[in-house]
């Protein structure tokens, strides 16, 4: 083991939904794949005993994780420990350093809402800042560009940034890294990366669901801090960013993100639009006063040599007619090379979420006597939903090696915030829609030409 890889994985929030929906099948997938071979401890503070939280790892698992691996699954029983308290008890901070046993480089995984971040800290460094270890860290990090700062300058009062994991589980998707590595591996795409060529750029995140039973939780967020100021926002800069310097440095990719952040303004208010679906007043946890939107779109430029002018839509919803992630970079249209002859957009087009698709829109002639084009798609790689690696399992590897760059940091995550804080506090009251459909009305026409609607079958079409 190297200086930088963790001998202990903790993590709070053990008995939470997050932990059942991702943390126990990438624990398991870990455990599989030879990265998590230490203690696991879980600490929660629901009066539950280590044989519950064995039950409840084997029904994640189970129903989340694509069941249970014979061998994997008994071995991170015999690693899972439980440590019950509260977050504000010194109690539960020292019966973790006796559950911890003689672990020097623990990696603290806070799996709980952000307001809790600070009160777990300070137990877990009272006093003195020798607790040592990593601290992984859920998204959103804050709650606004305030909040984001005074949590960096409270972590940085006793680790080091090296040693700070901000999670942005969309940087472990296979199709957001192939994204960048499609970007800088192919020479045809560079010429035409920037104004000269890209008309617009198109980033969507459909959900064909609701909040899930999440309702307290969402209507605290809402879809700009839930999606858009983390997920959306890193989508955007790998689309964006310059090829970072080659070097072994890590960080040489995350400053190309920032400079990429910094060269955006605050969209106006005339650049957003903000939604929610019929019936989210009547979710378990909402407010009856709510102004949370369940829908956001934003129109963003980014403001640098290679994009100035072209405009980046960004969107993302519940209740969308289907769930998918995908890109689109539009090119701009040619000449007609026949009179009379109306040529559609030539596009590249990412889907990032499920599976992942890389598809250029082309034109070719109809067969025939008539002057007609026909639109296709030119499908440079196609992986079906279920073939994507666990992206928590990916990331949680790369905090326990002590791997940073697939993680957001401090300056980066103060920049996102600096973007939509505007659009946070006193907020409009936002338009409805109708849950199936793709948004309110209001923001069809916020792009010219029209949005990009993902289909389910696995390719798309511009429509106006
Ligand atoms: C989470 C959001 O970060 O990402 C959820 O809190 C959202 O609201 C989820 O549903 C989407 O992630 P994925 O990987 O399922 O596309």
């Amino acid at each position: 083991m190297s200086d930088r890889h963790s001998d202990a994985f903790v993590f709070y929030g053990a008995t939470g939904d997050l932990a059942f929906k991702k943390i126990f099948p990438a624990l398991q997938s870990m455990v599989k794949s030879g990265v998590l071979d230490m203690p696991v401890v879980g600490v929660a503070r629901r009066g539950w005993s280590l044989e519950k939280l064995q039950a409840r790892a084997r029904d994640s698992i189970e129903t989340q994780g694509g069941g249970v691996d014979a061998v994997a699954f008994p071995k991170l029983m015999g690693l899972l420990r439980y440590v019950e308290g509260e977050y504000s008890d010194p109690e539960t901070f020292q019966s973790l350093r006796r559950a911890l046993g003689n672990a020097k480089s623990p990696l603290q995984y806070m799996a709980v809402p952000q307001e809790l971040f600070e009160t777990v800290f300070r137990q877990l460094y009272s006093g003195s800042c020798d607790a040592g270890g990593r601290l992984v860290l859920e998204k959103p990090f804050g709650h606004d560009l305030a909040s984001a700062r005074h949590l960096n300058a409270l972590m940085h009062s006793c680790i080091k940034e090296e040693d700070i994991f901000r999670i942005d589980h969309y940087l472990g998707k296979e199709a957001v890294q192939n994204l960048v590595f499609f970007r800088f591996a192919n020479s045809f795409l560079e010429p035409i990366w920037n104004r000269r060529y890209v008309e617009s750029v198109q980033i969507t995140m459909a959900e064909d669901f609701g909040v899930k039973g999440r309702g307290k939780f969402y209507d605290g967020t809402g879809a700009i801090r839930d999606v858009v100021q983390n997920h959306l926002l890193q989508v955007l800069s790998n689309i964006a960013m310059e090829p970072p310097p080659l070097s072994s440095d890590s960080e040489t990719l995350r400053d190309e993100k920032v400079k990429v952040l910094k060269s955006i303004k605050p969209p106006s208010p005339c650049d957003v639009i903000r939604g929610r679906f019929r019936g989210y007043l009547d979710e378990v946890g909402v407010s009856p006063d709510s102004r949370t939107e369940t829908y956001a779109a934003l129109r963003l430029e980014v403001d640098n040599w290679r994009w100035e002018g072209v405009p980046f839509y960004i969107r993302a919803g519940k209740y969308m007619p289907v769930t998918r992630t995908e890109v689109i970079v539009k090119l701009r249209t040619p000449p007609p090379v026949l009179p009379g002859l109306v040529l559609s957009s030539n596009y590249v087009r990412f889907r990032l979420s499920p599976g992942t698709v890389i598809a250029m829109g082309a034109s070719v002639r109809e067969p025939g006597l008539s002057q007609r084009g026909h639109d296709l798609e030119l499908v440079a790689t196609h992986e079906h939903e279920g073939s994507d690696r666990d992206p928590y399992a990916e990331i949680l590897g790369d905090a326990i090696r002590g791997e940073t760059y697939r993680f957001a940091r401090m300056d980066y995550v103060e920049q996102a915030w600096r973007i939509v804080d505007p659009l946070l506090g006193d907020a409009p009251l936002p338009d409805d829609y109708e849950a199936g459909s793709w948004g309110p009305p209001s923001a069809a026409a916020m792009v010219p030409g029209g949005w990009f609607e993902p289909r389910s079958d696995g390719y798309g079409s511009l429509e106006g």
